[in-house]
């Protein structure tokens, strides 16, 4: 499968990196700091929302990427706020151009499905922009499988395409295996899926019920998703199998998404270099296959979609 490349041709980095704290949790200094550390490994790829920070996410990291505009890959999203229809979503690309001082982006994600709007005036609306340069491909987020094909028929339709799609994805959340991964091998669709920490618990700092400042501390959102005992138990068994191995958890639980044959690039995030570390070394220390068995046992793996497990 072809993978992304820059407007200068340069191809994507096999992570990107998300930018979702940058001006929240990351303050300009730091965001240039951890956006120069995604630099110097490669990193050429940059995720990114209307919804983000406010519009800090978007701002900060256009100021960063202006010098090198063409040869990196930046995303964003717009239809989180508001619905998917060709007024907002103009509106939203509209002010996400003018905050990252470009004049296109280079993968843009409708974030979440819109019920109340027709797709053929979502999908309309975006093969437009395509065709006037003001992005270049175009990705959906936190959609179902049948809604990706469903989309997918309008948008031939209006002559264009899903080229990815962006779920969330780690050790304690393998939906995405059930419907989702299978369906992107099978049509050629792109994966670059969020969350390879599970928000942070696969680092194992909330350990033992240990209290922490991180966001599952503070987001009511995350604290709920990642509420059941069961992804505290993996995230447990998680720190001990890394200890064995000498390694950071973080490293095992990014190196477990980005080995699925299915993912194109995990988006990594943090909020500070120091943090940045560990899921950067999955990058350059990919999981033998041995590994990759024993971290995949740590969580149960989803029944397949017509739930013969006799068949799994
Ligand atoms: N499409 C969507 O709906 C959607 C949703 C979510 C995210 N995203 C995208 O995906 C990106 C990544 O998602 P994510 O931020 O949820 O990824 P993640 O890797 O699951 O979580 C990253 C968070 O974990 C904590 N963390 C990371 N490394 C750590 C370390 N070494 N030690 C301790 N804590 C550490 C930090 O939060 P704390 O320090 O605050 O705990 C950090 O912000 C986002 O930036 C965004 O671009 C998209």
């Amino acid at each position: 499968m072809s993978e992304f490349t820059a407007l200068n041709g340069a191809p994507a980095s096999s992570f990107c990196f998300g930018t979702m704290q940058f001006g929240g949790g990351s303050d300009a200094a730091e965001s240039e700091a951890v956006f120069k550390t995604c630099r110097e490994a490669g990193i050429n790829f940059f995720d990114s929302a209307w919804v983000y920070t406010d519009g800090a996410s978007e701002t900060i990291l256009g100021q960063l990427a202006k010098a090198e505009r063409d040869s990196l890959i930046l995303t964003s999203k717009g239809g989180y706020v508001g619905p998917s229809s060709r007024e907002n979503l103009t509106a939203q690309l509209d002010e996400s151009l003018r905050r990252m001082q470009t004049d296109y982006v280079d993968i843009y994600f409708i974030h979440r499905f819109d019920d109340d709007t027709p797709l053929q005036e979502t999908f309309d609306t975006l093969a437009g922009m395509q065709q006037a340069g003001r992005i270049r491909y175009i990705g959906v987020s936190n959609y179902a499988a049948w809604q990706v094909m469903k989309a997918q028929g309008v948008a031939a339709a209006a002559g264009t395409k899903i080229d990815v799609i962006q779920p969330m994805y780690n050790l304690v959340k393998r939906q995405a295996e059930v419907e989702l991964l299978p369906m992107c091998l099978s049509e050629g669709i792109k994966v670059t899926p969020y969350s390879p920490l599970g928000g942070g618990l696969l680092t194992g700092k909330y350990a033992k019920g240990k209290q922490v400042d991180g966001r599952l501390a503070k987001d009511h959102r995350y604290a709920a998703r990642y509420a059941l005992k069961q992804m505290h138990q993996t995230a447990e068994d998680l720190v001990e199998l890394a200890a064995d191995k000498g390694v950071d958890p973080a490293t095992l639980a990014v190196g477990f998404v980005a080995a699925n044959p299915a993912i194109t690039a995990p988006i990594i995030s943090a909020r500070t270099v120091e943090q940045l570390r560990p899921s950067l070394a999955a990058m350059t220390a990919p999981l033998s296959p041995e590994a990759y068995a024993e971290i995949a046992a740590l969580s149960a793996k989803p029944a397949p979609a017509t739930d013969r497990l006799e068949e799994a």
